[in-house]
């Protein structure tokens, strides 16, 4: 194991991230929860310490256990970690006027064989790397050297070659820092891993923490069909089996089988219990007359959860709730949370049921980026054209009927929508795609099909390219492409005469239409 202990700093999942991806097992523990009881139990063979946004020149500011520096283990410093340790050990940190924060450049300023861990870099004389960082070191501790600077970092890397310690100023972690990745691998393989950590080996030390987190009681899950929900589902119940129910609500806005798809693919292939609540006479019924994108956004949130509340009432005995949250969702609400940003859109998705639920918070996947669920999901068997799904929104086709919803449109979307798909799979292109959907307009429109008039609904067909949902283009199909769906769309969907193509990028557009 290796041990990252957190002071904090907004990237610390990132180091985690490139460790699992050189195949390294790691745990990240808040630097509160670190003393010599815990390190003597998880025995580390080597520590990183993080960044942070305190300053050691301020009181009460956090240190590390000084046990870390005494386990005879290697150990690597980054940022905040770099000056806590240099502090720790004897040197001095000053806050002074030389902030940095971005790009900046290495050069090397002393030995680095290829044996250690900057071995491979600096081939091209100087490294690029990301800063950000207010205090600087100012004097090295006893037995340090320095290894390079930057322009405002003259103790950019430092080392203390006798007892493997290393302290840098930059964040290898980030994308940023180009080589970083290699800086932190060359750490892990100096302290002995031989990097033959697998998500195999993740998903049998999540079943373990699942199994001591929730002991012999029951756990219900909110289960959504989506990735992360379906992923946190079949992990629990390889935990902790039928102490597993998962509630899957049905608001009757779902894609054409979904329903019924989620429901075999969990109760009858994964024999996982599901309670399968069935509810759109309620959501439908309580939207009727709705056409105001918020309105219909926060009727669906509220319904949600009394549905959700009520099912997992029948539930006897349940203590904890599943949840699907992926880091990014941490990383967010962290750092969006209390911020002055206006509400664009109300988000609803299976992971907002309320604390007051009484329920204590399983989240498994709370350590993993999207990539790593799927790539955890594919190790728990879940079919490829599972995983491989694009994202669907929490209040699903509702906000892509702009204007009232009514059940003869559902029918029609569910239907045009399910010929667009047909097409982007039969080209190949699904999996270039982040997001494709049609919506159905609000409006009718007049055409002649055969001999006589038509006046049916319009609809658009969206589809993106993105890495986040944050920002996204649209997807430039070619024009046979579009002409080909838009025929058979109207050949085959009864009730729409008109197909039009929503080359919007977000900004200004969001992705979906409400
Ligand atoms: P927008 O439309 O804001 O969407 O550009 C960005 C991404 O978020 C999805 N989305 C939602 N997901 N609950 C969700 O779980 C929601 O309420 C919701 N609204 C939008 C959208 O599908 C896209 O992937």
């Amino acid at each position: 194991l290796l041990l990252i202990i957190d002071f904090g700093s907004q990237v610390t999942q990132l180091i985690a991230r490139r460790l699992r991806e050189a195949n390294v097992f790691c745990e990240i523990r808040p630097y509160q929860s670190v003393d010599d009881a815990t390190l003597y139990e998880l025995n580390p063979k080597a520590v990183i310490l993080s960044g942070g946004p305190a300053s050691v020149n301020a009181p009460d500011s956090p240190r590390a256990p000084q046990k870390v520096f005494e386990m005879g283990v290697p150990v690597l410093g980054i940022c905040y970690g770099q000056q806590v340790m240099i502090e720790q050990l004897g040197g001095h940190v000053e806050s002074d006027q030389h902030r940095e924060f971005g790009r900046a450049f290495v050069e090397p300023a002393g030995r680095h064989g290829d044996d250690t861990i900057f071995s491979g870099l600096f081939a091209t004389g100087r490294e690029e790397v990301w800063m950000s960082h207010g205090d600087r070191v100012a004097k090295l501790a006893p037995g340090f050297e320095v290894i390079g600077k930057s322009p405002n970092a003259p103790y950019a890397i430092v080392a203390d070659y006798d007892r493997n310690f290393f302290a840098v100023q930059f964040h290898p972690e980030v994308h940023h820092t180009p080589n970083g990745r290699k800086l932190l691998e060359n750490f892990t393989r100096l302290a002995g891993f031989r990097g033959d950590w697998t998500m195999g080996a993740y998903r049998d030390e999540a079943i373990r923490m699942i199994r001591e987190q929730v002991g012999d009681a029951k756990v219900i899950c909110g289960l959504s069909g989506g990735v992360d929900s379906s992923v946190a589902a079949v992990l629990i119940h390889e935990a902790i089996g039928d102490q597993l129910t998962c509630v899957f609500v049905d608001h009757g806005l779902l894609r054409l089988g979904e329903a019924e798809e989620v429901v075999t693919m969990f109760r009858d292939h994964y024999n996982i219990p599901l309670i399968h609540a069935d509810e759109s006479e309620l959501f439908l019924g309580e939207l009727e007359g709705v056409s105001d994108p918020e309105t219909k956004r926060k009727t669906i949130g509220r319904l949600f959860i009394d549905v959700f509340q009520k099912y997992a009432d029948q539930i006897e005995g349940a203590k904890f709730l599943a949840q699907g949250t992926l880091y990014p969702d941490v990383i967010e609400s962290v750092s969006f949370s209390g911020g002055p940003s206006v509400t664009i859109k109300s988000h609803h998705n299976v992971g907002g049921l309320p604390e007051k639920m009484g329920l204590k918070l399983v989240e498994p996947l709370r350590e993993l980026f999207k990539d790593e669920v799927r790539a955890l999901g594919r190790e728990l068997g879940l079919p490829q054209s599972f995983i491989g799904r694009h994202p669907f929104p929490g209040p699903g086709l509702a906000i892509r009927c702009p204007g009232e919803i009514t059940r003869d449109k559902l029918d029609i979307l569910r239907k045009a929508d399910a010929v667009y798909i047909d097409q982007i799979r039969k080209h190949g292109l699904y999996d270039d795609i982040w997001q494709a959907f049609v919506a159905i307009l609000p409006v009718r429109t007049v055409g002649v099909m055969g001999d006589g008039r038509t006046y049916d609904y319009a609809c658009a067909l969206r589809a993106v390219t993105s890495v986040d949902g944050m920002t996204a283009d649209y997807y430039p199909f070619t024009h046979e492409f579009l002409g080909e769906t838009a025929t058979r769309i109207i050949n085959e969907v009864n009730g729409i005469n008109r197909v039009t193509y929503d080359i919007t990028s977000k900004p200004p557009g969001t992705i979906e239409w409400e």
